[in-house]
């Protein structure tokens, strides 16, 4: 990231403990993400509010989350989507403080078992009201006509993940099978690295992120 002419935020996702968040704030991430969104919601709120202020002593951004997205990082577990309320998500804002909020209005990681229903209407009502931008988790699977509609309701981040693990692996997997010989491993991942690359351009275009960067760091 120091390297590169463009802007680059370093994000550490789902972070759930201060022990490890504190760590990735002293290894230089310049963003955070506290995950207490299985907490009760005063116990997430405090526990947020505390590790924003941490994030703030390193300069970096904190992101939290209220209501619950399903799915699992690691996809193997189903928790059930539960809707963030608007007037909860302006309440945990002012308790808080924190740069970004995601919320939860039918996204799941992983990948989905049928096309989810995003509520774009709880997205519009607390976009209304959150002055600060809104997380999309679960960006995998979410058909781009509604990513277009999240955008346009208030939606300001995106986050896709399994979509990109899923190209690498079948990448390196076609090599492997196309190379039975060759013991080097760095010559079995194959073109995994553009494969990424070019989900991500198609991502940046459709989001209506290409050309928004401006280098004021
Ligand atoms: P997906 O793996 O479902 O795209 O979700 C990624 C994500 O939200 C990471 O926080």
């Amino acid at each position: 990231a120091k390297n590169c002419k463009m802007p680059v935020a370093v994000h550490f996702d789902h972070g759930k403990t201060e022990e490890k968040i504190t760590e990735a704030l002293e290894l230089g991430f310049t963003s955070v993400m506290f995950d207490g969104s299985h907490l009760p919601f005063e116990q997430n709120a405090a526990e947020t509010a505390k590790i924003n202020s941490i994030a703030k002593r390193f300069n970096a951004d904190c992101e939290g989350e209220i209501g619950c997205v399903g799915g699992s990082e690691d996809g193997s577990e189903n928790i059930a989507v539960n809707c963030t309320s608007p007037v909860q998500a302006l309440e945990f804002y002012k308790a808080t403080g924190v740069d970004a909020l995601a919320v939860a209005i039918g996204n799941a990681h992983g990948n989905y078992k049928q096309a989810p229903k995003l509520r774009f209407d709880i997205l519009e009502e607390t976009a209304g009201l959150v002055p600060v931008p809104l997380v999309l988790h679960g960006g995998t699977g979410i058909p781009e006509p509604d990513f277009i509609r999240a955008i346009q309701c208030g939606m300001n981040k995106i986050n896709v993940g399994t979509e990109l693990k899923y190209a690498c692996s079948q990448t390196a997997r076609a090599c492997m099978a196309a190379k039975p010989n060759e013991i080097d491993i760095r010559k079995l991942v194959g073109d995994n690295r553009k494969a990424c690359r070019e989900i991500v351009l198609h991502k940046i275009d459709l989001f209506g992120s290409a050309g928004k960067a401006h280098n004021e760091f």
